[in-house]
């Protein structure tokens, strides 16, 4: 079989990561998103959002000829297989996830399309989508159009989106055909090259995996916050308890990190977007400790504006607070239900004078909370202040010497929201160091 020709409809974090490595890897790919601006900076090699490496791949893809980026999705229709890589986000006022975008994406190519291909869904879709997107494309391709559906779920992580997408730990292939079967694994040859497993299985298995493995890692997480409130309450410490339990080998230190818990736009809407689809088909109750996960992960950030404001004699009024981090987690200038703008937004309406420094989100941050302050430092924000909160796990957070940081604050006071810190080395240096569920 001769390398397919590829499409990816929708050019956000997925989609362009996606279409980017794939045309790297040697593959014709044609981009479509509605969104004139992004496909235009796209196009002249700016990539819309920060991701370290994809730049460079970006400028290689290019430089190749094998990618193009077009808004009109008429320009699709050459293609032999179609990613679907649009956005899934939640319901407003809802817990549902909100298809809007997959069923446009779905609607607008289907009649474009002219000779027998595959489109394959990527975007994370509460179970049954796949099932009626089938019925759908073939209801809407032209009369003996042979189209048939596939269900490839992504597992990229923001910060390691490169390296992810070329080097992915397994692929998934949902298919209701050895020939949907067959496209994929030409689709994905140079990666299968590599020896990555692939598991081959049904449309709704393949579905729900994405959604099982993001509930776990959520779970992980929420776990060990857990834990962190009962050391709370008894003076132990979650930090050696982690490690501990990170040593034996069926637990594993990863997703294991006490702190202010998940945020970012795919952990805690997927984990409601599980709950909310299995309680629609009758089996909620099998994933109702989502609900929990979800819960304890709250209120962590309710608990980081207690730290603080415990340690200022109980209110917060008046007091300079440097923020240190914005973005959902390190790496990314994502800020979609990041920790850390909610902990700083709540100690601003406690009346705290917050000001907040994050290394790519700042922008962003300032677009959607014009609100709150912002500096350009971390040694910048930290001026006079009261309380240093760390709320993203940056490595410049890290490196910062705790000696250097005294000559600037007006008091040495620490909160250390992601437990990254060397608690001894800062103490040593003169400060009151204090972390959730540390003694
Ligand atoms: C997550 C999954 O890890 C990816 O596999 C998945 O493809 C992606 O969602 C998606 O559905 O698209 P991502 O949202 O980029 O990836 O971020 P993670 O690295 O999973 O981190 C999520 C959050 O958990 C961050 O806020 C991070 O700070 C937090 N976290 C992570 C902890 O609080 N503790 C930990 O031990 C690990």
């Amino acid at each position: 079989m001769s390398a397919p020709r590829l499409s990816v409809i929708g050019t956000g974090y997925l989609g362009a990561t996606h279409a980017i490595c794939m045309a790297v890897l040697g593959y014709e790919v044609v981009a479509v998103d509605v969104d004139p601006a992004k496909i235009e900076k796209l196009a002249a090699g700016e990539v819309p959002f920060f991701e370290p490496g994809l730049p460079e791949q970006l400028a290689k893809a290019l430089e190749s000829g094998r990618l193009r980026f077009t808004t009109d999705i008429a320009e699709a229709a050459p293609a032999d297989v179609h990613f679907v890589c649009v956005g899934t986000p939640q319901m407003p006022g809802s817990d549902a996830c909100d298809l809007t975008y997959v069923d446009a994406a779905v609607t607008a190519l289907a009649p474009h399309l002219d000779r027998r291909c595959l489109v394959v869904g990527k975007s994370t879709v509460p179970v049954g989508t796949a099932a009626r997107l089938t019925a759908l494309v073939q209801d809407l391709a032209p009369a003996g159009t042979d189209v048939e559906l596939a269900w490839n779920p992504e597992f990229l992580r923001e910060g390691f989106a490169v390296n992810d997408t070329l080097y992915p730990d397994r692929l998934v292939f949902g298919v209701a055909s050895d020939w949907a079967d067959e496209r994929l694994r030409a689709a994905f040859a140079p990666i299968l090259e590599q020896g990555t497993p692939v598991v081959r299985t049904d449309l709704a298995t393949a579905e729900l995996v994405k959604v099982a493995a993001n509930s776990f890692l959520a779970t992980k997480i929420s776990y060990i916050n857990a834990m962190a409130e009962v050391c709370e309450a008894v003076g132990a410490d979650v930090k050696d308890l982690a490690d501990s339990l990170a040593l034996d080998d069926r637990i594993g230190g990863r997703f294991l990190k006490p702190g202010l818990g998940f945020g970012g736009g795919c952990l805690p809407k997927d984990i409601r977007a599980f709950a909310h689809r299995a309680e629609e088909i009758g089996v909620g109750q099998a994933v109702s400790f989502l609900r929990e996960v979800d819960a304890i992960n709250r209120r962590r950030r309710a608990r980081t504006v207690d730290l603080v404001r415990g340690m200022l004699g109980g209110d917060l009024s008046g007091v300079r607070v440097a923020a240190w981090g914005a973005a959902f987690k390190p790496n990314s200038d994502d800020i979609r239900d990041a920790p850390a703008l909610d902990v700083a937004r709540t100690m601003h309406g406690l009346g705290a004078h917050v000001r907040i420094y994050d290394p790519a989100a700042l922008e962003n941050a300032k677009r959607a909370f014009p609100e709150l302050r912002y500096g350009d430092s971390a040694l910048d924000v930290a001026r006079d202040a009261d309380v240093v909160v760390l709320l993203t796990e940056w490595a410049e957070f890290r490196e910062i010497d705790p000696d250097a940081l005294a000559g600037v604050v007006a008091h040495r006071r620490i909160v250390d929201g992601r437990h990254v810190l060397d608690a001894a080395h800062w103490r040593a240096a003169g400060w009151e160091y204090r972390a959730l569920g540390r003694s």
